[in-house]
């Protein structure tokens, strides 16, 4: 069975666990998320001025991190669920926050510089449609990075042990079904090479992509 993807199903899922997702994700990640978008972001060599937007921001990791890395870079974070973005809002008192769908972006063609999401895409229901998306308000030689699972090989298999541990142990506070979705999806989630090639019928090029432990997560910089 597939994972049901409707916005709705999804944004509750969200608001649901928005209070500990944060915690969770250094659980289950044992600490290595915030380093690898980190070094993801870093990789982008976001020019000053620059206009970003990041969809899917969820609580803000991104944002706040483009912010260490370039200060003066004007950041939007965008994301479907409220409770999400409250949490992105404390983090990031002085930053820009809305609501909105990622298949549905409310900017003219060619507005930004940067479009980002991290654990994003992989959520949406109609994927082309968010990729679509953002190629239009992209500017032209502007760039795109998406971060997420990789590869469902040896690395995805140990992350799905821990999750299971997670939702057995610290996690039986959260509502297990909802980290079940997160292998579910992740095991879905199509690997780099397939993502590559839907990002390239798009009109995309592809500038870098690097992996991550033993290839679990994966990282791809394209360009318009
Ligand atoms: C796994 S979280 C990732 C959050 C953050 N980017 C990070 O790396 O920690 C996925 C986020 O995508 C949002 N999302 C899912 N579908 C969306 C859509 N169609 N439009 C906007 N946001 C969406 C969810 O509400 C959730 O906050």
């Amino acid at each position: 069975m597939t994972c049901d993807k409707t916005p709705q199903k999804i944004t509750k899922i969200f608001d649901e666990i928005s209070g500990y997702y944060d915690k969770m994700n250094n659980f289950i990640s044992l600490g290595t998320h915030y380093f690898i978008k980190k070094i993801a972001l870093k990789s982008l060599k976001i020019k000053q001025n620059s206009y970003i937007l990041d969809i899917c921001c969820g609580t803000g990791d991104f944002t706040q991190i483009i912010d260490k890395i370039e200060p003066r870079a004007k950041v939007i974070g965008l994301d479907n669920s409220v409770e999400m973005l409250k949490l992105a809002k404390q983090k990031n008192p002085q930053k820009v926050f809305m609501q909105g769908d990622c298949t549905e972006l409310k900017f003219k063609d060619n507005e930004f510089d940067y479009v980002t999401v991290g654990f994003g895409l992989r959520n949406v229901e109609n994927r082309y449609k968010a990729i679509s998306e953002i190629y239009r308000t992209l500017k032209t030689g502007g760039k795109f990075i998406h971060l997420d699972f990789g590869k469902h090989g040896f690395g995805g298999k140990i992350f799905d042990i821990i999750v299971l541990f997670a939702i057995n142990t610290v996690g039986r506070c959260c509502k297990a079904d909802n980290y079940k979705y997160l292998i579910r999806s992740k095991n879905e989630y199509p690997e780099p090479q397939e993502l590559i090639k839907e990002f390239e019928t798009h009109g995309f090029k592809l500038v870098k992509r690097r992996d991550f432990l033993f290839g679990a997560v994966s990282y791809q910089i394209l360009e318009k």
